[in-house]
Formats: structure tokens, sequence, C-alpha cells
């Protein structure tokens, strides 16, 4: 008999975190023995919860907030993402290495080929909201698949930090420039938290977007937020920022339990309605 294959999600707090249901989903749907556990880990007991990692016998799991860069001086590697973005959100072994990956650009781009396929077929600039770790995925993401990236921000430092952490193809700007930017852009995202329940609206003009843009919010509570509103009401396409939950977790739950899972319309359903049953009016 071999022993059920144990992998978490470690934050503070954790309490809130839908990675338990999505992992819940797969191992049930490939019939797997395994389980996936939420652990609150405060900051001072971090060095503690790696100290113990190898007796426990995980075989991997998701770190979220505040741990995603403190985590690294206990890894043995970081994947390519993961130097890149300073930022560790999945953890596997290679053997005997403990490897810290970071899966957050390639959730946010498999969401809008999911959801917006041939997004960036006419595409060649992207405009993104937003100068924290959130747009550093998506910026990574987008690089990658050769788009220039336009970072319109509140406080220029943030976005100017990007900028020099990137260099040729992203530039830096304010909300002023934004009508000049939409005009040619293929694609919007909001990579700030303006517009999440709880957090003041985010209020953008979106007249100069071209009618073949793609708009994308990195929030998904609401699941439909008032620039995804607008954006479809204008004819242009949106993507929700659901999708790039669900599609970050691929890549982790395949190197845990040994099985690609697919993102389906039934495991969408399933955390839409837990969205909405927690968050009424989302
Ligand atoms: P994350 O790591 O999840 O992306 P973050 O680092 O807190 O979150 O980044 C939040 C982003 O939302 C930042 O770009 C922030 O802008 P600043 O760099 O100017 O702080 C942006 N943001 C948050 N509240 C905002 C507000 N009221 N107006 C404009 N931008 C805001």
């Amino acid at each position: 008999m071999t022993a059920t294959k144990r992998a978490f999600v470690m934050g503070h707090p954790i309490a809130h975190s839908r990675s338990p249901m999505l992992h819940g989903h797969w191992l049930k749907a490939h019939g797997i023995d395994g389980a996936y556990e939420k652990l609150d880990v405060a900051p001072a007991d971090l060095a503690a919860f790696f100290a113990g990692f190898d007796a426990a016998g995980w075989v991997g799991g998701n770190v979220t907030v505040p741990h995603k860069s403190t985590v690294i001086p206990f890894l043995g590697r970081l994947d390519e993402a993961a130097k890149a973005m300073g930022a560790v959100n999945t953890l596997w072994w290679d053997g005997r290495t403990l490897v810290g990956g970071n899966t957050d650009a390639i959730g946010f781009i498999g969401n809008l080929d999911d959801r917006a396929p041939g997004w960036d077929g006419g595409a060649k600039r992207a405009t993104i909201l937003g100068a924290g770790g959130a747009a550093r995925a998506a910026i990574y993401g987008l690089r990658a698949r050769g788009l220039d990236v336009a970072i319109v921000n509140r406080t220029a430092g943030n976005a100017q930090e990007l900028v020099d952490f990137f260099g040729a193809g992203v530039t830096a700007h304010g909300f002023d420039a934004l009508p000049d930017l939409l005009s040619r852009s293929g694609l919007l995202v909001n990579a700030t938290s303006l517009g999440m329940q709880g957090k003041p609206p985010l209020a953008v003009d979106l007249g100069a977007l071209p009618a073949a843009a793609t708009v994308c919010d990195i929030v998904y509570v609401p699941l439909e937020t008032e620039l995804l509103r607008a954006a479809k009401s204008r004819g242009n396409r949106a993507v929700d920022g659901l999708g790039m939950l669900l599609h970050q977790a691929v890549e982790g739950f395949r190197h845990w339990f040994g099985a690609t899972p697919k993102v389906t319309e039934a495991l969408r359903a399933e955390l839409e309605a837990d969205i909405r049953a927690k968050s009424p009016g989302a």
C-alpha cells in the first residue's frame, strides 16, 4: 500500500484560500489518493516549518502571502520564473532538491488563451494598471509572448522599478497617459486591487480602446467587475481573474500527484458558486 500524497497551501492568514477546493476537485476527478491541506504559518514559524518539512512527508505545496519571497532561503533551487519575479508560489521536489517555482505568469497567460482565444492575434502592446506582484507576473508572461507593455501606476517609482527590472519593451506612465496608451493597446489588464469587493472602485474611461482589444481583470471577487462590465457593454472581450487562479494551479498538481488536470467548466462553476455564497453580490 502506498502512502497518501499530501500537499499544502501555506500562508498567514489562510482561511480564505480556495486552493483546497480546487485541488480537492482534481484529486476526486483523477481518483488519486491524495490530500491538500491549509496551513496557517506565521512568519515567526517559517524556519520551524521548513525544519520539519522532510519529516512531515510533504510532496510539495503552494505558498501565498506573506511568504512568497521569505521562503526563498529555505529552498534548494528556483525555476526561471521565480528567479525573475523574486517570488515563489509553488514548491515541489526534484529528486532530493526542494524547488521553488512561480506559475502566476503561466496562469495569467493560460487564462487569456482559454477565455479569449486569439487575444494576441493583432496585439502588439498591452497596457497594465498597477505595479505590484500581480503586475510583475503579467508583465513576465506578456514579454514572453512578445508584447510590449505600458505600465500605468499611481506611484511612479513602483512602475519605474519594473521598467528597470524588465528593460526593453516595458515603459512606465501615469494615469493621465491612459487615453493615448489605450488607443494603441490590444490588451488592457487591471493588476491593481481596485474594483475588488471592499476596495475603492476603478474608474477608467475605455473610450479610446480599440473594439478588437481584450480587457482582463486580475480581481475575481466580484467575478464581473465594473471594468469588465464596461468592456462587455462596448463589445470588447472580457476575461475575469478566476481563471488565473485555476490555471496557475495546474503545474503544482502535476508535480505533486503525477497527472495533468484540466480547467473545466465544472471546476469553474464550483468555485463561482463558492465566491457567490461567501460574497453576496459578487
Ligand atoms: P499585488 O502584489 O497583489 O499586486 P500590491 O503590491 O499591493 O498587490 O499592488 C497593488 C497595486 O494596486 C499597486 O500598483 C498600487 O499602486 P501603488 O504602487 O501606487 O501603491 C495599486 N493601488 C492600490 N490602491 C490604489 C488606489 N487607491 N489608487 C491607485 N492605485 C492603487
